[in-house]
């Protein structure tokens, strides 16, 4: 035991007379950056948006205890597909970038993160938040995300359904085929309850989105919970005629996930000027918005009142309430500043800027002082997200409140005043049928609507499948599967749906 002590006390002092003496602090380093964001600015993670957010973190950096770091940002045009991976090989003729910040969307990430990890390029996105980027081996071994992912806000309704006891799940998103951000938004979802409760998915055409809503509702008087990923307007629709069917009750809850742009939920968003706003608003006292929980500090509003006038200074369209901070400038923001410290750390200890496995790793399972408030990375490299969840707690203005926070660091439920425990915790439903033979619905469904599939395996495969075989005019039912599937699944999926972008894409 002493000798251990002895042994070590001598090799720290050994390892620290071997340093050379740099605790100055100030390293010199350049580090090439290429930020691949789309240039148009109907995104709102748009290069002109987040160029102003990565600009501050630069500066701050470079005035503070890494001022030896000098970035240079180099900006191309992701787009939201395969530009994002051209962009990449390209710009690595010459030299190789030292970082890899971005893209954002699903099908552009997936191709640029293999290449960055093949070359040992480190990534940080506010982006890719589909589930199977979690994997991280082999494919995506170097991608760091500083935006919480979509299997973290799963963890938000995972930790509900504990809590409240709920039994079962309807889940209702649109599919565009492109992006496809509530398809992988829902996926989050099915996969943390798929397994423990009875999970049902149905996917809307955004083209159509009033086709087949029949069978929605048929399987929503069946659920406790319905969870949606829709659109603003078929929100309203939906909630209208569940309100006028009966189903908005004291047995049921309805969440619907919006994390980006909560402005457009939830908070006055039954109110369209027409005649069923006072219907709508009834309808609305039933449901309840996922956002991500939004934290802010003094620093912050320095940094909102710079974002708002160099994002109208370049003339991005300033709108109401898309002019805002939103998570991706502060994601960038706090990303520039996280390699900052890995690779200082990284540097003093002897490796230099184009080791970007170490340099990831100590990106990795640390908790530091972002731009909006305390950012936790856990050991993969995700970031552990915290989320809310908004009710109408004013039924005669029809107003939203914040009603419960989920924090993903300690996986814990906070209750806040607003909260109404009555709503959330459900009377015990008349079942109509017990969960052991879910043939009735799904039987019936199949049969009627002749493309119910019954799926055993994996989300992702049904929905390829089914838009291989099935084209656009008909509906996906995903009956509940069996059991969880294995991590490999999970990993294969998005691999499959990345080939399929490139399909459609060629
Ligand atoms: C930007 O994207 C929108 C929506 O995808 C599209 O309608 C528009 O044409 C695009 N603008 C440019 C300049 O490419
Ligand atoms: C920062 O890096 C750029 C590009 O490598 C270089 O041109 C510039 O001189 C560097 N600035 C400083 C202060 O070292
Ligand atoms: C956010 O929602 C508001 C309200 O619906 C809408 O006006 C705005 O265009 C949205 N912003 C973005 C970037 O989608
Ligand atoms: C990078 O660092 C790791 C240790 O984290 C080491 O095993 C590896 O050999 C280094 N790679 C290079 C290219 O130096
Ligand atoms: C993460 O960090 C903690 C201490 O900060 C350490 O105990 C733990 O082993 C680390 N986990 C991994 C997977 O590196
Ligand atoms: C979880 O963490 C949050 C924020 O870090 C804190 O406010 C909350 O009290 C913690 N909850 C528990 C049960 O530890």
């Amino acid at each position: 035991m002493l000798c251990l002590a002895a042994a070590s006390l001598l090799c720290v002092s050994a390892c620290l007379l071997a340093l050379p003496p740099r605790t100055s602090g100030l390293l010199r380093v350049d580090v090439d950056v290429l930020v691949l964001l789309p240039r148009n600015n109907t995104y709102i993670f748009s290069a002109s948006r987040i160029a102003p957010a990565l600009e501050y973190a630069r500066r701050r950096l470079s005035a503070g205890p890494y001022a030896g770091v000098n970035f240079t940002l180099r900006y191309e045009n992701s787009n939201c597909g395969m530009e994002a991976l051209f962009a990449l090989v390209d710009s690595a003729r010459g030299e190789r970038p030292d970082l890899v910040m971005g893209p954002v969307c699903e099908y552009a990430a997936a191709p640029v993160v293999r290449v960055a990890s093949h070359w040992d390029i480190p990534v940080v996105s506010a982006g890719a938040l589909a589930s199977g980027f979690s994997h991280k081996q082999p494919e995506y071994a170097l991608l760091t995300r500083i935006a919480p992912s979509y299997l973290k806000m799963g963890e938000t309704f995972a930790a509900m359904f504990r809590h409240f006891g709920w039994q079962d799940a309807h889940l209702i998103y649109h599919d565009d085929k492109e992006e496809r951000n509530c398809y992988f938004t829902t996926e989050g979802v099915h996969l943390l309850l798929d397994g423990d409760y009875e999970t049902t998915a149905f996917a809307l055409d955004p083209k159509e989105p009033l086709a087949h809503l029949d069978e929605l509702f048929k399987i929503m008087l069946n659920h406790q919970v319905v969870i949606m990923c829709l659109h603003a307007d078929a929100v309203r629709e939906v909630m209208l005629m569940a309100h006028r069917r009966g189903l908005t009750n004291s047995n049921r809850l309805f969440f619907n996930i919006e994390l980006f742009n909560s402005s457009s939920y939830g908070d006055g968003s039954w109110r369209k000027g027409e005649k069923h706003d006072y219907e709508a608003k009834a309808a609305y006292a039933f449901l309840n918005t996922v956002t991500l929980m939004r934290s802010t500090k003094p620093e912050f509003e320095e940094f909102s009142v710079e974002m708002r006038k160099s994002q109208r200074k370049k003339g991005v369209d300033v709108c109401e309430g898309c002019n805002d901070v939103n998570v991706f400038m502060e994601g960038f923001h706090d990303a520039l500043l996280l390699y900052a410290i890995a690779l200082e750390e990284a540097m003093k200890s002897g490796y230099t800027k184009k080791n970007g496995t170490e340099i990831s790793h100590r990106m990795w399972n640390r908790t530091f002082e972002g731009i909006a408030g305390q950012v936790s990375m856990d050991a993969n490299g995700d970031r552990n997200g915290d989320f809310s969840v908004m009710s109408m707690t004013n039924h005669e203005t029809g107003t939203y409140e914040t009603v419960m926070n989920y924090y993903g660091t300690n996986e814990s439920i906070q209750i806040l005043p607003g909260f109404n425990s009555e709503r959330f915790f459900l009377r015990d439903a008349p079942r109509p049928s017990t969960p052991e033979p879910p043939k009735e619905s799904s039987g019936g469904l199949g049969l009627s609507a002749a493309t119910g599939i019954i799926v055993g395996g994996l989300l992702g495969t049904a929905l390829l499948l089914a838009f291989y075989f099935f084209r656009k005019n008909y509906r996906i039912t995903i009956e509940r599967r069996t059991r969880r599937e294995p991590c490999d699944g999970k990993h294969r999926q998005l691999r499959e749906d990345s080939i399929r972008s490139n399909f459609s894409a060629a």
